[in-house]
C-alpha cells in the first residue's frame, strides 16, 4: 500500500506525519490547527486548503461546498480529504501543541559552542598536524573522535584554513571537538529531541541558539511486527538470539527517517545534539540492551542512568552528534515519565499536582518540589479501543461521543457513519450507561426486564440480547454496540488507573481535595472529556473538572526543553535519583483498593 505521509508548512516550520486520516485529523495529530467552525462536519467551509500531491476525490459534500473553480484550482475542504501518498500542505495557523499545552518557558542554554578560526595554512616551515593547528587557533586542549578527524583534513583545506569548530562542553573539564566545518557557520546550530514511544516515535528538530522549532515529524515505531505493546517486544528480545538487534535496528530505522523527513530544512551535519525519552523497554532497545531483566523477575533495568554518546555509534545518521538518552525512574517508570515531569513543572510547584500519562500502561506521578511519587499502572489497551469488539483507533467513522436522553446520540470523527469506537467514546458511552443505570455499580449490564420502566422507551430498545450476553446498541445502523465484555476491560483500565492515583495519596498521607491540578498527558488527554472521565471513576471524584488539564505530548516536550538548555538536563539528572518509584502490588492494601476501585458507585 501507498505511505500516506503528509507535510504541513507553517511559519517556516515543517511537520510531517503518516496516517490515513483528513487533514484536519493530521494537522490536529501535529499540533497545528486548519480553522474549523463545525468541529469537522463539512459545513463551514473554514477548513478550505490546498494540498500538493495525491488526495482522495471530491467527497459529495465537497462538490456541494466548494465552487468549481475552486475545485479546478485544487482547493479541499480539509475535513473531508485525506492523503493518498506523499502530500505538502501550507498551513498558517498558530501551532496549537509544541509539545503541550503547559509549554514552560526554557532559555536556549546550549551545551555547545561554536568558534570561527582563522588558522595559518600548514606550510614546509610550519608542519604542525590538522589536531595542533586547531587546538593551537582555540588556546585550549581538545579531545578529538576518530569520526571528526576523518572528517577535518577536507574541512580544513577545503575552506583555505577558515573553519569553524563545534566544540562541546559536557562539564567533565575536556572540552570535545564534534565538528570542523569549511568557513563561519556560526549561525546554524541544531538538535532534535525524539520521544520514543510505544506506538510512535516523535521527532522536534530545534534552532539550539534560538530555541525556534524549524521541523516536527512523528512516524510509527518500526518494532510494530514484534507485536503492540512492550511486553511482547521484550519477549522477541528473551526469545530469539538476534531479537535485541532486531528490535534495535527497527527503532534506529524509525529515527533515521524522521531524521530524514526533517533534512528538508536542515544538513543533519549541522544537528549536533539530541535527547531521547522513552518508557524503560523503548530506552533500553535503542540502546541495544537487553530488556528481558525489566520483563523477568525482580524486575531490574541493566541501568537507570542518563547516558552519553556519540549517535553516529548507535547506527543513528547524525554524524556529529552527541546523543543523551534521559535517565529513567524505575523498572516500569521511564525518561518519558520524567519528561512530563519536567514540562508540567511538577518538581518545582508548590501546591500537590498529579500527572497521569495514559498509553498502553498509565504512568503517574503525584507531589510537589517537596516530594514526588511515581508509579505505573497496567491498564492495558482499552482506552485506546483495542481489545474491545468494536474498537478502532481515533480516525474517520469513529464515534468519539455519546449522550443518552430520550433516545442515544453519538456523534463520529469526520462526521460520517459510525465505523467502531474510539478510546474517547468508550468512555463518554460507559460514563452515560453508567449514569443512566444501564450499567451497575459493580460493571454489570442490567438485562432489560431490570430496566423497564426506568428508562425512555427508545433507550430501552438499546438493551438486546439474552441471558449474559447482554449489549448496548449506540447505533442500529451501521450496527454498533457496547458489549459486556467491553464493559469489563474498560472496568478493569478505570480500576487500575483508580488503584495507581489512591495508592500514591496514601503513601503521600494526601487526600483528593488537596490535588490542586491533574495533568492528563498524551492524546488521550486532549480528547477524552473530563466530565465522562470522573463519571466512569478513573480519577477520585472529589477532584472538579476544572482542575483536570490535558497538557499534550508532555514527555516530548520534557525532551525539547532538555535538548536546549543544560540546567534542564541537570534537572533531569536530579530528578530522576529524587523521584520515589513506587510498585503498587507491594503496597499491603493493594488488593482491597484495586477491588474496590473497580466500582462504578459515585
Ligand atoms: S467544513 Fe467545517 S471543518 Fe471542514
Amino acid at each position: 500500500m501507498t505511505e500516506r505521509r503528509v507535510t504541513f508548512l507553517s511559519r517556516g516550520s515543517r511537520f510531517s506525519t503518516e496516517a490515513d486520516a483528513s487533514f484536519l485529523e493530521l494537522a490536529r495529530l501535529v499540533g497545528l490547527s486548519l480553522p474549523s467552525l463545525c468541529g469537522g462536519r463539512g459545513k463551514c467551509t473554514k477548513c478550505r486548503c490546498q494540498p500538493r500531491g495525491p488526495v482522495t476525490e471530491p467527497s459529495a459534500l465537497e462538490l456541494e461546498m466548494l465552487t468549481d473553480q475552486e475545485l479546478a484550482r485544487g482547493i479541499r475542504l480539509g475535513c473531508q480529504a485525506r492523503p493518498l501518498g506523499e502530500v505538502e500542505l501550507d498551513i498558517q495557523e498558530e501551532v496549537l501543541d509544541k509539545g503541550g499545552y503547559v509549554e514552560l518557558a526554557v532559555e536556549p542554554e546550549p551545551l555547545l559552542r561554536k568558534v570561527c578560526l582563522e588558522l595559518p595554512p600548514a606550510a614546509l616551515h610550519d608542519d604542525l598536524s590538522d589536531v595542533e593547528r586547531i587546538q593551537k587557533g582555540l588556546g585550549t586542549p581538545i579531545r578529538v573522535g576518530l569520526e571528526t578527524l576523518r572528517w577535518l583534513p577536507a574541512a580544513l583545506r577545503q575552506g583555505a584554513f577558515r573553519v569553524t569548530a563545534t566544540l562541546w562542553d559536557p562539564g567533565d573539564g575536556v572540552t570535545e571537538l564534534l565538528a570542523v566545518e569549511a568557513g563561519d557557520t556560526q549561525d546554524r546550530a541544531y538538535g532534535i529531541a525524539f520521544d520514543i514511544g510505544t506506538t510512535s516515535v516523535v521527532g522536534y528538530l530545534i534552532d539550539l541558539f534560538s530555541g525556534k522549532e524549524i521541523a516536527r515529524s512523528s512516524r510509527l515505531n518500526g518494532q510494530q511486527p514484534w507485536g503492540a505493546d512492550v511486553l511482547s517486544r521484550a519477549s522477541h528480545a528473551l526469545e530469539h538470539a538476534r531479537g535485541v538487534t532486531d528490535l534495535q535496528t527497527a527503532i534506529v530505522g524509525t529515527l533515521n527517517q524522521i531524521i530524514a523527513d526533517c533534512s528538508a530544512s536542515v544538513d543533519p551535519r549541522h544537528v549536533y545534539y539530541m535527547t531521547a525519552v522513552g518508557n524503560p523497554i523503548m530506552h533500553h532497545l535503542a540502546l541495544g540492551l537487553t530488556p528481558t531483566t525489566i520483563a523477568l523477575s525482580p524486575y531490574v533495568p541493566v541501568t537507570r542512568d542518563g547516558l552519553s554518546l556519540r549517535a553516529a555509534d548507535l547506527g543513528i545518521a547524525l554524524p556529529n552528534a552527541q546523543a543523551y538518552f534521559l535517565p529513567l525512574i524505575g523498572a516500569y517508570v521511564g525518561a518519558d515519565t520524567l519528561g512530563v515531569i519536567l514540562a508540567t513543572g511538577l518538581d518545582a510547584s508548590g501546591e500537590i499536582r498529579l500527572a497521569v500519562d495514559i498509553g498502553t500502561n498509565g504512568e503517574m506521578a503525584l507531589g510537589s518540589r517537596d516530594h514526588i511519587l511515581a508509579c505505573s499502572a497496567p491498564a492495558g489497551p482499552a482506552f485506546e479501543g483495542a481489545e474491545i469488539r468494536q474498537g478502532m483507533r481515533a480516525s474517520a467513522g469513529a464515534i468519539d461521543r455519546v449522550r443518552i436522553l430520550e433516545d442515544v446520540r453519538v456523534w463520529t470523527i469526520g462526521d460520517v457513519p459510525p465505523k467502531g469506537i474510539c478510546g474517547s467514546g468508550l468512555i463518554d458511552a460507559l460514563a452515560q450507561m453508567v449514569r443512566r443505570g444501564v450499567v451497575d455499580e459493580g460493571g454489570r449490564l442490567l438485562p432489560r426486564s431490570d430496566l423497564e420502566g426506568k428508562l425512555p422507551p427508545k433507550v430501552l430498545e438499546r438493551v438486546v440480547g439474552q441471558d449474559y450476553t447482554w449489549e448496548f446498541v449506540l447505533s442500529w445502523d451501521p450496527y454498533v454496540t457496547v458489549t459486556q465484555d467491553d464493559v469489563r476491560q474498560l472496568q478493569l483500565a478505570k480500576g487500575t488507573i483508580l488503584c495507581g492515583v489512591r495508592i500514591l495519596m496514601a503513601e503521600l498521607g494526601i487526600e483528593a481535595t488537596q490535588i490542586a491540578q491533574v495533568c492528563l498527558a498524551g492524546a488521550f488527554g486532549n480528547f477524552v472529556d473530563k466530565r465522562s472521565a470522573l463519571g466512569i471513576g478513573m480519577l477520585p471524584p472529589a477532584i472538579p473538572p476544572d482542575r483536570i488539564l490535558g497538557v499534550g505530548n508532555a514527555a516530548g516536550q520534557g525532551s525539547r526543553m532538555t535538548l536546549l538548555s543544560k540546567s534542564v538536563r541537570r534537572r533531569a539528572e536530579t530528578l530522576a535519583r529524587r523521584v520515589e518509584y513506587f510498585e503498587l502490588s507491594k503496597h499491603p492494601r493493594f488488593e482491597e483498593i484495586f477491588i474496590d476501585s473497580m466500582s462504578f458507585a459515585r
